[in-house]
């Protein structure tokens, strides 16, 4: 059911991949709920083809960019503003990529330049869209941005290697501009820390299965799926939450702050606490 919650806003989404994407869903949502967008992604995602289903269903134009070229950002805000006809009310960063986890280089084992790779586009890419927007002027008062981050920027996960140090890093840029650009403009920067999610970005990461349905156990009301991120990204464009900025924002079903539920427990007997008493 759509609320009208963004009725007559404009936005851009970063990073819609597949029908499985986050960022998929989230342009799906904010179109029902009466936005108008434009949508960006690399020019290899482009080449799959897949994106240009979703432009048609959404109505919108897809500008192709490198997240981490000044260039091709400064083009998606100058575009985006020129076919949307004005400035831009909320932006969707759901861009994530490791090279080392592609690689399966351990975290004791990483490749530096790799590792260079991995902070550029999956966090640093977040202050750059921020800076270009910022110089363009193409923000509107009390527009809305989000980017999406994960628990192992606080909590250590095995597996999720380098990504975490890169969701830290994001979640810290969220902070560090969230205070200059709502002091000058009133916008909002939030990051959602959401749950394991079945995309192409979350099958990378080592024991994906397990973990999401481990995660799946210890939280009280379960993972949250795509979906449901989508219609939370919604809530934080909207101007329902015009003063929450700065934030992070879990989005997990509780699993952030339960240390052990009684499903996980029951699960954890049956796996051998015998063997661990002898
Ligand atoms: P996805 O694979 O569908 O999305 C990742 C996107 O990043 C792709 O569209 C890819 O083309 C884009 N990308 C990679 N390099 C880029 C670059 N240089 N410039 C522009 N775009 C680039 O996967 P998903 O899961 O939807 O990921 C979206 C975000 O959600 C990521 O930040 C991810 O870390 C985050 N997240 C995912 C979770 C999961 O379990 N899937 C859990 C929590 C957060």
């Amino acid at each position: 059911m759509a609320y009208g919650l963004l009725k007559g806003k404009r936005g851009i989404i970063f990073g819609a991949l597949n029908e499985q994407s986050i960022a998929w869903k989230v342009a799906q949502k904010v179109v029902e709920e009466g936005a108008t967008i434009t949508l960006t992604n690399t020019p290899l995602a482009l080449r799959m083809g897949e994106l240009d289903a979703l432009a048609k269903e959404t109505g919108a134009e897809v500008i192709p960019a490198d997240a981490t070229s000044i260039e091709d950002l400064e083009n998606v805000f100058r575009r985006s503003m020129e076919v949307l006809g004005g400035p831009i009310d909320f932006v969707l960063h759901s861009i994530g990529m490791s090279p080392n986890v592609r690689k399966k280089r351990a975290y004791d084992d990483l490749d530096y330049g790799m590792l260079e790779k991995t902070l550029d586009i999956s966090a640093v890419s977040f202050h750059k869209m921020l800076q270009t927007a910022k110089k363009l002027d193409a923000i509107a008062e009390g527009g809305s941005v989000l980017a999406l981050s994960y628990i192992a920027a606080q909590r250590t996960f095995c597996g999720y290697n380098d990504m975490a140090d890169a969701k830290s890093l994001l979640e810290s840029i969220a902070r560090s501009f969230g205070l200059i650009y709502g002091h000058e403009k009133g916008v909002r920067i939030n990051t959602i820390s959401q749950s394991p999610t079945v995309t192409t970005a979350g099958s990378g990461v080592d024991g994906m299965s397990n973990l999401l349905h481990f995660a799946e156990k210890i939280a009280p009301l379960g993972n949250a799926d795509a979906e449901e991120c989508a219609n939370y990204c919604v809530v934080m464009f909207s101007d329902l939450t015009r003063k929450v900025t700065m934030q992070n924002l879990f989005h997990d079903g509780g699993f952030s702050t339960t240390g052990m539920s009684v499903e996980a427990m029951e699960q954890y007997l049956k796996g051998g606490l015998d063997e661990i008493e002898k």
